[in-house]
């Protein structure tokens, strides 16, 4: 697995960042408070709502106002999570893509995944195990987290 890019939107301190071709080693430097765990949370985030549903990892990482906690201050739209990456050397690009937000405390979920041979239905929002393709993209996020 090979991960060559990362989009946010509105994903805490990241209002609209994108990190492109990502080497195989990759070191983040930054001061304290610009983002450093944030970023790599989001991996942490995604496994969490893959392995449970998006309502228990919007709590583990947002507290008690979940959703209102993760999306960047003072933003209204989605929070979005664009992963590009490749399941081997030379397997073709795939775009996993993910926007979230919120109507009255109930999840709004689009995902898709793209240019795989895999075909994948979504996250769970109220934690219901839904299908065989739910347990692949499980064992993707668990092989993305640290
Ligand atoms: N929802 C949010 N909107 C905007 N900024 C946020 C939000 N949640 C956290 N932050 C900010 O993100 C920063 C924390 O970043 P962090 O990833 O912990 O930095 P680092 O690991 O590099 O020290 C803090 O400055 C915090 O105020
Ligand atoms: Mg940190």
């Amino acid at each position: 697995m090979k991960i060559e890019s990362i989009r946010l939107k509105n994903f805490r301190t990241f209002q609209n960042i994108e990190m492109k071709n990502i080497p195989n080693f990759c070191v983040i430097v930054g001061a304290n408070g610009t983002g450093k765990s944030t970023l790599l949370s989001v991996f942490g985030f995604l496994r969490d709502a893959y392995q449970s549903n998006l309502h228990t990892a919007l709590t583990k990482f947002g507290g008690s106002k979940g959703f209102n906690e993760i999306k960047s201050r003072n933003q209204d739209g989605d929070i979005e999570i664009e992963l590009k990456f490749r399941q081997k050397p030379d397997s073709p690009l795939a775009t996993y893509y993910i926007s979230i937000n919120e109507n009255n405390g109930q999840p709004i979920i689009n995902e898709s995944i793209k240019n795989t041979h895999h075909n994948l239905t979504g996250i769970s929002d109220s934690g219901a195990s839904n299908s065989v393709s739910k347990i692949n993209l499980n064992k993707f996020f668990i092989n993305l987290s640290i």
